[in-house]
């Protein structure tokens, strides 16, 4: 057996173990708790103990009292996870699992784009790396964004990254003008405006809900616009029976878990590939969580001075929200 810096290779699994039971008798053996992002695949979602958006997944890291948190996401998340509760040994199935919108902001090119504007308060979205956090005045995610962002002076200016797309979404919501960092994620870019329209004519009666990382566009015909838990909820508490759905793939199976007799259609993307499946998020499968719950690795582990300076803007982030009552 090989145990790889980044995580698990040739190790070969018993084919008649029931991987759902192992799981479960693992998180009892090691007081483990197992988060997971919607857009993880199913079997994953289904033996989690808590699936969630980015604020829900921040808040349950930061209040678990379990020993061992298994990061069933990207490796933000993880470390976000680690960022907040330093205590607990944080895992992450597949090291290699990132993010497009984390990439966009290396490091040094956004420390020189922040010194070219000194009056300009840091908003960032959490989709980015410890360093960026660590750069950053407060971090928000797509669940609090606009609470987050109607916190600050209407006077103050903003520097917003990484994200482009939501960063102009929040410009017409506010009325502000934040000066945007030219990021996008490669899943919520790839949306046709052509396709979803001609699927509109097709299912006249079929909603669109869209992520608000997704490009002005699309969201311009969105009927609504959420984080992956606020668009759950709507598909709950709204009225209609068929969504066309503009985010990741994997979300569609707590939706139609929560509403078995509606119709969920992915929002097609422009060419014909499964562009709408995060290549990232589905790194993580679960053989994977399995092997890194038994061996305890890959662990997420982080510099001090980094981790203190990256908790600043998430603890002003937190604070807002729940000051606002808000839960992911
Ligand atoms: P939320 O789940 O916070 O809406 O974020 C979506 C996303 O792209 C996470 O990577
Ligand atoms: Fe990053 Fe986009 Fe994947 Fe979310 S869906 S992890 S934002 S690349």
């Amino acid at each position: 057996m090989k145990i790889l810096e980044k995580g698990f290779t040739d190790i070969e699994i018993d084919p008649s173990l029931d991987l759902f039971a192992e799981i479960e008798q693992l998180k009892k053996e090691k007081n483990a708790i197992i988060l997971a992002h919607y857009y993880q695949e199913p079997d994953i979602q289904d033996v989690a103990d808590y699936i969630g958006d980015s604020l829900g997944l921040a808040q349950q890291a930061e209040q678990t009292n379990a020993d061992l948190i298994v990061f069933a996401g990207v490796h933000f998340m993880a470390e976000t996870a680690k960022i907040l509760n330093p205590s607990k040994k944080v895992l992450l199935p597949d090291l290699n699992a990132g993010c497009s919108l984390a990439d966009s902001a290396p490091t040094e090119l956004f420390r020189a784009f922040k010194a070219k504007h000194p009056d300009h308060l840091v908003v960032s979205y959490i989709n980015c790396t410890a360093e960026i956090k660590a750069l950053s005045d407060i971090i928000c995610t797509s669940g609090n964004a606009v609470k987050i962002i109607e916190s600050i002076p209407q006077d103050q200016p903003i520097l917003f990254a990484p994200d482009k797309n939501l960063g102009t979404y929040l410009n017409k919501i506010s009325g502000r003008n934040m000066l945007l960092w030219n990021g996008a994620c490669m899943v919520h870019e790839i949306f046709s405006l052509e396709k979803i329209t001609k699927l509109k004519i097709r299912h006249p009666q079929a909603k669109l809900i869209a992520h608000p990382e997704c490009e002005d566009a699309i969201l311009r015909i969105a009927d609504y616009i959420g984080s992956t838990t606020q668009l759950l909820k709507y598909t709950k508490s709204d009225s209609s029976n068929e969504y066309i759905v503009a985010t990741e793939t994997g979300i569609l199976h707590q939706m139609q878990q929560d509403n078995p007799l509606k119709t969920f259609i992915p929002a097609p993307p422009t060419n014909n590939c499964a562009c709408n499946d995060c290549p990232h998020m589905k790194l993580n499968t679960l053989e994977k969580l399995y092997l890194c719950m038994k061996y305890e690795s890959p662990e997420i582990t982080m510099d001090e001075t980094l981790r203190l300076a990256a908790k600043k803007p998430m603890d002003r982030m937190l604070a807002i929200s729940r000051a606002a009552g808000l839960l992911g």
